[in-house]
C-alpha cells in the first residue's frame, strides 16, 4: 500500500439542516479556466504537500513542494500525487486503491476539505498552490497517512451487522418491503473514508468518547433496518452523554462529504427517535 494525510482547518458550516432524504449534492472540486497558452507548452501546476517521517521522530512535519506537467497527468488529485510518488520522490507515502470513489481509503484534506483524492479534480488554475494535507486531528502515521485506530474500534462498538432474536420461519431470508428497503438509501452508501467525522470540531476535541458523525450514521443505519431486532439496545448504548450528545449540528459533516450524504440529518433523525 502506498499512502499519504490532512491537517487543516476545514471550513465551517452554519446552514440549517437540509430536509427530507439524506442523500445531498456536493461539487466534487474546482476546475478554472487558463490563460490562453502555446499548444503543447508544459503547464506545470505547483502542490504544497504534507510530510512528516516517523523514521526521523525529531524532525518537525514540514510542507513539501513539488511540480507536476498537467498535459502529462490525469486530471484528478490521486492521479497528480501517483505521478509525484511514481516520478519525485518514490517516499512520499498515501493510502488509495480503488480510484472510483469506493474504498475510501484516498481521503485527505486538498486546499482546506477534506475529500477523495480519486473524486477530487486538479484546480487548472496554475498561478494558484494545491496543498495537501492528511485528515485534521488524527495521529499521523506518515505523510499523508492518518492514523484510523480509534475510528474503526469506534465502529466496531456499534456492532454494525444485522441482528436478530429469531429467524424466518422457512430458515431462508430476512425479507424486507421495498418501502422498508428505501430507508436505507443515504445510508448504505457510506464507504467509511472520515471526511466528515475528522471535519467535525466536536469530534476533534472529543473522539475518544464521542462517536462522530461517520460512526453515528452507521449507527441509524442499523436503527433504520426493518429486519434488525437490536433497536432498543442499540439506543440504549447512545444514552450518555458523550456517544451521541456531543454533535451541536454544527453540520461540517454533511458539508464535507464527498458522497453527497448527510450524516447531520442521519444524527438528528437518531435524536429524535431516542426522544420518542
Ligand atoms: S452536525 Fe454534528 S456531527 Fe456534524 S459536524 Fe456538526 S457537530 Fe459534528
Ligand atoms: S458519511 Fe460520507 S464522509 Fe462520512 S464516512 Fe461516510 S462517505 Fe465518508
Ligand atoms: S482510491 Fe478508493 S476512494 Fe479514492
Amino acid at each position: 500500500m502506498s499512502s499519504v494525510i490532512a491537517g487543516s482547518v476545514p471550513r465551517m458550516m452554519s446552514s440549517s439542516m437540509r430536509a427530507g432524504t439524506i442523500s445531498t449534492v456536493r461539487g466534487m472540486a474546482t476546475a478554472t479556466s487558463e490563460p490562453a497558452r502555446p499548444a503543447n507548452s508544459p503547464r506545470m501546476k505547483k502542490f504544497k504537500i504534507y510530510r512528516w517521517n516517523p523514521d526521523e521522530p525529531t524532525s518537525k512535519p514540514s510542507m513539501q513542494d513539488f511540480e507536476v506537467d498537467l498535459n502529462e497527468c490525469g486530471p484528478m488529485m490521486l492521479d497528480a500525487i501517483i505521478k509525484i510518488k511514481n516520478e519525485q520522490d518514490a517516499t512520499l507515502t498515501f493510502r488509495r486503491s480503488c480510484r472510483e470513489g469506493i474504498c475510501g481509503s484516498c481521503a485527505m484534506n486538498i486546499n482546506g476539505t477534506n475529500t477523495l483524492a480519486c473524486l477530487c479534480r486538479i484546480d487548472t488554475d496554475l498561478t494558484q498552490t494545491t496543498k495537501v494535507y492528511p485528515l485534521p486531528h488524527m495521529f499521523v502515521v506518515k505523510d499523508l497517512v492518518p492514523d484510523l485506530t480509534q475510528f474503526y474500534k469506534q465502529y466496531k462498538s456499534i456492532k454494525p451487522y444485522l441482528q436478530r432474536k429469531d429467524y424466518p420461519e422457512d430458515g431462508k431470508e430476512n425479507l424486507q418491503s421495498i418501502e422498508d428497503r428505501k430507508k436505507l438509501d443515504g445510508l448504505y452508501e457510506c464507504i467509511l473514508c472520515a471526511c466528515c467525522s475528522t471535519s467535525c470540531p466536536s469530534y476533534w476535541w472529543n473522539q475518544s468518547e464521542y462517536l462522530g458523525p461517520a460512526i453515528l450514521l452507521q449507527t441509524y443505519r442499523w436503527l433504520a433496518d426493518s429486519r434488525d431486532q437490536a433497536t432498543e439496545e442499540r439506543k440504549l448504548a447512545l444514552e450518555n452523554s458523550m456517544s451521541l450528545y456531543r454533535c451541536h449540528t454544527i453540520m461540517n459533516c454533511s458539508r464535507t462529504c464527498p458522497k453527497g450524504l448527510n450524516p447531520g440529518l442521519a444524527i438528528a433523525q437518531i435524536k429524535k427517535s431516542m426522544a420518542l
